[in-house]
Formats: structure tokens, C-alpha cells, sequence
């Protein structure tokens, strides 16, 4: 036995010998239990105290708790992940009124500045009351901005509110006004993946937009695009949701001469060649919409070779006809991304069968991927609309497959020797037996 569980030992019993002293026997034992037990007692009574005096009187809050229906939903939501109560902020710092009166006139009296529910119109600067006063709510987060207000009125629904339209988005539509959450929070209306259900309330309700010219398919669009397949089914949050592309608050429609810069923030090459093609200019003045004149805006799809060249489904035929020069660069593109994939397929079949005859071709068909990557530049580089440059990215890649080609035929004629190695061996065996046998 060593010193420390001998310790251990002493020590668990003398444990044990105070226990039964306090509890089971001793006058002075049971004094120190009531003393210690009058001594707690004070101390919470004591904290209480000092908790309930540090803490605002919030009448809205009781009152509203013990109303049932609509008037205490209000208390029930603003418990439910609420950011502004996690803020220490109550019914009071939104509605004004006095909430250190009991008395429903007095606690909700409009001199003292309550407001009860605010009209349409004046929501941004109910709301801004706060989110505009940078004193204020850099006191919470050094970090938050304080434009949103600004922002909106720069927007199609804040400019149309100003008109007297109280159809469009508020600040409520979108953030609600109770149960108001982080904009990082998965559950807040406005997280990436409940932006688009979000404005779909409105934008996909052709009963409530039946007044407005514009379209109500743009959610239904959107959810058949690539974006939306990576967002939801991929949880990919760089993949683009509405606000990504019309603003949080500004939301507008990009306008046809800024497209290239909207899709540009995230897809960087194809912006910067198409924005110095021959393309940028003519598409600008014929109020082509740059990228969706080719992409669309919401239903943008996984794109295909066969938009390219002048087959039927190319999109460069819809505006150029046979002899001008956007069809022969059409035409010329198609045929060298055609040609390297003939090459590629070419040194994959050979390098298959070479494997498969046990041949040993690993590293040719691993320096084939690199023409692969050739490819995908090349389809990045259409972008240019001009067939040297796509031409100038593919050629390696071409050499390579010619190189993996050359590779696997090889390989397969070096098979050709060994296979016939035996046969030769065979015959000058039955060769050398036919001077024996004679
Ligand atoms: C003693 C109870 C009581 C107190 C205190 C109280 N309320 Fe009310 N509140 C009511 C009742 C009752 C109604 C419903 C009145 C009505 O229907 O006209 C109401 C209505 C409201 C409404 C909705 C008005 C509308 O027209 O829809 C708001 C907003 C509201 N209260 C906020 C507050 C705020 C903020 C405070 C604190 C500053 C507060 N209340 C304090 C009882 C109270
Ligand atoms: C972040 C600001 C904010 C806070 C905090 C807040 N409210 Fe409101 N409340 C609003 C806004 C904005 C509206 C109007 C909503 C609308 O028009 O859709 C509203 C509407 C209401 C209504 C009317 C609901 C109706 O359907 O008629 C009641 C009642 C109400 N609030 C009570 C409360 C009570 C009680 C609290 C505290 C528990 C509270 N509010 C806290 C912003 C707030
Ligand atoms: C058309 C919908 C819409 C409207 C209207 C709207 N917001 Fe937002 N709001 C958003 C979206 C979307 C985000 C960004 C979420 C994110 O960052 O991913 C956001 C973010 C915010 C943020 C977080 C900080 C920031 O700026 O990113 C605050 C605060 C905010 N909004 C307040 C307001 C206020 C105040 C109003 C009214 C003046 C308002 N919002 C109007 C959709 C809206
Ligand atoms: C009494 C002041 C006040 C009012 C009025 C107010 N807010 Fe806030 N709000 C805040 C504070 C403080 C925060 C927390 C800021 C932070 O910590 O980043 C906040 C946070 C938010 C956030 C989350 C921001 C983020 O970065 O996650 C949203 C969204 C928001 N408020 C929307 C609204 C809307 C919509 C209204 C009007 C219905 C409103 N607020 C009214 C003070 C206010
Ligand atoms: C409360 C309903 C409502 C919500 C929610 C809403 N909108 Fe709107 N929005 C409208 C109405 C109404 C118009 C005016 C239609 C028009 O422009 O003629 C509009 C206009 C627009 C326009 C301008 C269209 C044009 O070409 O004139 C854009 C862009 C837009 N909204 C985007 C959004 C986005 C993005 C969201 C979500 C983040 C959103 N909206 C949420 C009601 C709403
Ligand atoms: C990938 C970017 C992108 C995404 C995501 C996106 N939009 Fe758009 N949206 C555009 C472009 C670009 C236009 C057209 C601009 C033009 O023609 O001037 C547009 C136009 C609009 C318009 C004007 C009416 C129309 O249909 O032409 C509305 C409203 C609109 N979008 C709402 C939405 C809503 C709601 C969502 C989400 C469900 C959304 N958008 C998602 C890029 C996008
Ligand atoms: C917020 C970033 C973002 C914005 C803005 C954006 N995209 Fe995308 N886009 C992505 C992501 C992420 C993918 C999926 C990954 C990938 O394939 O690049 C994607 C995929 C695509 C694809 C399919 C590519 C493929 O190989 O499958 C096309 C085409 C496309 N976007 C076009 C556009 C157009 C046109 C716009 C503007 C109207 C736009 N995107 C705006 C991020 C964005
Ligand atoms: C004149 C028609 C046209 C225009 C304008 C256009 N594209 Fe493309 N885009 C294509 C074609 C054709 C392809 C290649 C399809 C293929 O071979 O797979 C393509 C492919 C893409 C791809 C997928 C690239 C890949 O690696 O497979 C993205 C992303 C893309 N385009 C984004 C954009 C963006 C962003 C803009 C605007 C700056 C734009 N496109 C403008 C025709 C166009
Ligand atoms: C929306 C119509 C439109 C589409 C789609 C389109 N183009 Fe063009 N393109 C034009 C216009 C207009 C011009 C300028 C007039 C001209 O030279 O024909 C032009 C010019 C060009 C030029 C420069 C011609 C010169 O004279 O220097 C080339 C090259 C070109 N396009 C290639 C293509 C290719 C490749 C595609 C398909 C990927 C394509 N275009 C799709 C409209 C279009």
C-alpha cells in the first residue's frame, strides 16, 4: 500500500466521522446545520432584493402575460429567441409608453410617447428609431451597420411605400416584429436558406401581386436553378439566394448594364472576360441583360456544350447568322472543344483496354486529367467569344491527350510483343521437334 492511498484512506474516514457527528448526533452539530441553513436563507432573501431593484419594472410584460389571445402573443414570441430581448430590450424600448405604471391608460398613454401598431409607413423609422442611431447600437455591437433605413428607401419597396403603397416590404414583411432573431440564427427569416420562402409571401402570390406588372414566378424559377439545387440539397451557403443578388435592403433589380458585376461577385473569370468581349458593349446598348441573356436570371441551369457552336440549341445562333463573324467564332470554338474531346476520349478508350490487359498505364491516365482541366478552362474561356483564346488553353491539354494516346498505343503493341514472345517460343519448339521425331 503507498503513502497516498494510506492519505486517501484517513482522510475518507475522517469524512465519514464528521458526517455522523452533524447528522446523528451532538447539540453543537445540529446548531451549525440551523446556523448555516439561516445564514442561506438571508443571503437569497438578500439577492432577491437586490435582483428585483436592479430590474426595470416591466408592466407591459406582466400585464400582456396574463391577457389571453393576440395581446399576450406578443410576450410568448419575444421569448422564443428573440434578439432584441437578449439585448435586455422589452415592449416598452419598441412602443414607448410607461412600463413603470400599472395602469393600463397611464402605462399605454401616447403622451409618453406609446405608439400601438405602427402604419406601414412609418415602420422604417419605427424600427430606425434604433437601427439609424449609431450611438446607440454601437453600444451593443461596434460591428452592426446602421444603414438599413437609408438602404431601403434606395429600394423599389421603400421608394413605392414613399408613394403611399402599403403593399411592398417593410421591415416587418421580412423580419417579422415579434420573435425577431439574429440574422445568423438558421431560424431567422432572413438565413440564407428562408430568404427566398421569405419573399415568396408576397413575390410568389400572384393573387397579391395582381395589381403589379411584373412577374410572380421568379421564386418557382429559382428553385429549379443550380443556385437553389446547391443551396438546399448541397447546403453550399456561397451558392446566391435573392438578397444575394438584389440587395438586403436596396432590393432592386440589378439593371441590365450591371448584371456582369452582380454574377461577377461570385463567378470573377466569366465577369471579367465578358466584360472586356465584344459583347459588353453591343449588349449594353441593345438592353440586352449581359449574363441571363444567355443564363437567364432565376431558373439558371447547368450549362452544356451544346449551347455553343451553331447547332440548334447554341445560343450564340439566336442573334448571329451564317457568314458573319459571331458564327464562324461560334463554329470555330465548337470545333476545337470538339476535337479535344474526340483526342481525350480517344486516349481514355486505349488506356482503358491497355489497364485491362494488365498493362501498366497509371500514370499516363493521371497526366490525363490535366487535359481535363484544359477543358473546363476552355469552357470558362468562352467568356472571350474569340476562338484563339479559347484555342491558346486547349492546345496543351490536346498535346497531353495525344501524349496519353500515343501512351496507350504503346502499351497496347508492347502486349502485341508479349503475346506473340510465347507463340514464337511454341512453334520453334514443335519446329525443333520435327527434326527430332524424324
Ligand atoms: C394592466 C394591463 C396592461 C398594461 C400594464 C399594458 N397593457 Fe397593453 N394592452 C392592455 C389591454 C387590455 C389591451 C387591449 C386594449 C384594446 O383592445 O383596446 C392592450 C393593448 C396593447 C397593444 C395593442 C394595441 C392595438 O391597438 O392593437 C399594444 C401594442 C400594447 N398594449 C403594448 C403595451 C405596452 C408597450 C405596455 C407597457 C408600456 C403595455 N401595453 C402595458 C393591457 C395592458
Ligand atoms: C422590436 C420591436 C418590438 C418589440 C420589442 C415589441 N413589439 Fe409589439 N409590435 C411591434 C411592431 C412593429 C408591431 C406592428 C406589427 C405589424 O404591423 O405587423 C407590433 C404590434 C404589437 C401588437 C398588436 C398586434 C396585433 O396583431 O394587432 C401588440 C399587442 C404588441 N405589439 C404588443 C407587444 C408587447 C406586449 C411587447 C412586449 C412583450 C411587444 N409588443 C414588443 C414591434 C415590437
Ligand atoms: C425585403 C426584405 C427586407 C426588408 C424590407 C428589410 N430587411 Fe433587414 N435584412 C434582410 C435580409 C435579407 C438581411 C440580411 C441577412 C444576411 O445578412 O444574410 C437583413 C439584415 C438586417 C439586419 C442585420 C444587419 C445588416 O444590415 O445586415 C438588420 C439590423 C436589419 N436587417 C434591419 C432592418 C430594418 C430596420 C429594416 C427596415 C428599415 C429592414 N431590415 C428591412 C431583409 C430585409
Ligand atoms: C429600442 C431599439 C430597437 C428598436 C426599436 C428595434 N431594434 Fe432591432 N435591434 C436592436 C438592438 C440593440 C439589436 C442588437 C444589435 C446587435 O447586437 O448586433 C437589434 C437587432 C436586430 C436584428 C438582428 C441583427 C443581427 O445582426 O443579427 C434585426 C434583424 C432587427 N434588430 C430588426 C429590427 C426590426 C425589424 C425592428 C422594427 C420592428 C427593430 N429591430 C427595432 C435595437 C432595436
Ligand atoms: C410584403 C410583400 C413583399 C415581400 C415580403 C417582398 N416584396 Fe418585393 N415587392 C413587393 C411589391 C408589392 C413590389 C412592387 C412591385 C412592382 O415593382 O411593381 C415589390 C418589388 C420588388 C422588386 C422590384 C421589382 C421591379 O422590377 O419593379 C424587387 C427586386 C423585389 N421586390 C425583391 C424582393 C426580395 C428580394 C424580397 C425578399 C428579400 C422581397 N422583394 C420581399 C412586395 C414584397
Ligand atoms: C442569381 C441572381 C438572382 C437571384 C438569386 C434572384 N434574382 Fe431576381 N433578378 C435577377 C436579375 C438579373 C433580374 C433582372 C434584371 C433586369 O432585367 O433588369 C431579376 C429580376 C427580379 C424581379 C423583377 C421582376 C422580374 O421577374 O423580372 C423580381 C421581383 C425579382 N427578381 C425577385 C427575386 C426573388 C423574390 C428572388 C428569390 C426567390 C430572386 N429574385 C432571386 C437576379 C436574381
Ligand atoms: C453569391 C454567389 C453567386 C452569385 C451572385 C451568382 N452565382 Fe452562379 N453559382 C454560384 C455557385 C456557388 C455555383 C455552384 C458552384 C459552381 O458550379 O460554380 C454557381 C453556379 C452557376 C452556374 C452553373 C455552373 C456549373 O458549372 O454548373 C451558372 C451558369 C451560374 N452560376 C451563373 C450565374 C449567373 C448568370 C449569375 C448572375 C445572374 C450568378 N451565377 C450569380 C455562386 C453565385
Ligand atoms: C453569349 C452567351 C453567354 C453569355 C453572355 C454568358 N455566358 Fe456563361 N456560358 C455560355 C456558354 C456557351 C457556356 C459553356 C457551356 C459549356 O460548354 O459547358 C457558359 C458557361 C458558363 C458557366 C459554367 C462554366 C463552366 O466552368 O462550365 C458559368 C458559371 C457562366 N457561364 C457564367 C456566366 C456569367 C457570370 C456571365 C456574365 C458575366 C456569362 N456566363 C455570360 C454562354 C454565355
Ligand atoms: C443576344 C445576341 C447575341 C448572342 C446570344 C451572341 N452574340 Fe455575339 N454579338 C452580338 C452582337 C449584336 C455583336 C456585334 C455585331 C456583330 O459583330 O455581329 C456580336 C459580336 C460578336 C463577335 C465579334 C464580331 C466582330 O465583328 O468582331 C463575336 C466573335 C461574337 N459575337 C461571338 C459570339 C458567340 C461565340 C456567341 C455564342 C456563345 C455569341 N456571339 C452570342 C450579339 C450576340
Amino acid at each position: 500500500m503507498n503513502q497516498q492511498k494510506v492519505d486517501r484512506d484517513l482522510r475518507s474516514r475522517e469524512i465519514e466521522a464528521q458526517r455522523n457527528n452533524r447528522y446523528s448526533s451532538g447539540a453543537g452539530a445540529i446548531r451549525t446545520f440551523t446556523g448555516n441553513k439561516i445564514f442561506i436563507v438571508a443571503l437569497l432573501v438578500l439577492s432577491l432584493v437586490a435582483l428585483a431593484s436592479a430590474q426595470k419594472k416591466d408592466s407591459c410584460t406582466d400585464c400582456h402575460s396574463q391577457m389571453e389571445g393576440p395581446m399576450s402573443v406578443p410576450v410568448q414570441q419575444l421569448m422564443k429567441g428573440d434578439i432584441h430581448k437578449s439585448r435586455g430590450l422589452s415592449c416598452v424600448d419598441c412602443h414607448g409608453g410607461d412600463a413603470t405604471q400599472d395602469d393600463p391608460s397611464r402605462a399605454m398613454d401616447s403622451r409618453k410617447g406609446f405608439v400601438a401598431k405602427p402604419k406601414a409607413a412609418n415602420i422604417p423609422m419605427f424600427c430606425g428609431k434604433c437601427h439609424s442611431n449609431a450611438e446607440f447600437i454601437k453600444k451593443f455591437n461596434p460591428a452592426q451597420r446602421v444603414d438599413q433605413e437609408k438602404e431601403y428607401f434606395t429600394s423599389v419597396h421603400g421608394k413605392l411605400l414613399k408613394t403611399g403603397d402599403a403593399n411592398v416590404a417593410t421591415c416587418v414583411s421580412c423580419h417579422g416584429s415579434h420573435g425577431i432573431r439574429g440574422v445568423n440564427d438558421p431560424q431567422s427569416s432572413v438565413f440564407a436558406s428562408n430568404v427566398a420562402e421569405t419573399c415568396a409571401k408576397c413575390h410568389a402570390n400572384a393573387d397579391y401581386m395582381k395589381n403589379y406588372k411584373i412577374p410572380h414566378d421568379q421564386y418557382d424559377k429559382y428553385k429549379s436553378s443550380v443556385h437553389a439545387k446547391m443551396l438546399y440539397e448541397r447546403q453550399d451557403r456561397s451558392a446566391p439566394t435573392c438578397n444575394d443578388c438584389h440587395g438586403n435592403h436596396g432590393a432592386t433589380p440589378p439593371g441590365i448594364a450591371s448584371v456582369a458585376n452582380v454574377c461577377g461577385q461570385c463567378h470573377t473569370r466569366q465577369s471579367a472576360l465578358f466584360q472586356a468581349s465584344p459583347h459588353k458593349p453591343v449588349f449594353d446598348a441593345m438592353q440586352n441583360g449581359e449574363c441571363i441573356q444567355c443564363h437567364n436570371n432565376h431558373d439558371i441551369m447547368q450549362p452544356g456544350d451544346e449551347m455553343i457552336g451553331i447547332g440548334p440549341k447554341s445560343t450564340c445562333v439566336s442573334c448571329h447568322n451564317e457568314g458573319d463573324k459571331g458564327f464562324q467564332t461560334a463554329a470555330r470554338i465548337k470545333t476545337i472543344m470538339d476535337e479535344m474531346i474526340a483526342a481525350n476520349s480517344r486516349a481514355l478508350g486505349i488506356l482503358n483496354r491497355a489497364e485491362q490487359s494488365g498493362m501498366e498505364v497509371s500514370k499516363a491516365k493521371f497526366d490525363l486529367n490535366d487535359s481535363k482541366d484544359s477543358m473546363t478552362n476552355a469552357r470558362v474561356l468562352i467568356h472571350s467569344f474569340n476562338a484563339d483564346e479559347v484555342e491558346k488553353v486547349i492546345k496543351p491539354g490536346l498535346e497531353i491527350a495525344k501524349k496519353s494516346e500515343k501512351a496507350g498505343e504503346d502499351a497496347m503493341s508492347e502486349l502485341g510483343f508479349r503475346k506473340k514472345r510465347p507463340r514464337v517460343l511454341f512453334s520453334s519448339f514443335f519446329w525443333l521437334r520435327s527434326f527430332t521425331s524424324n
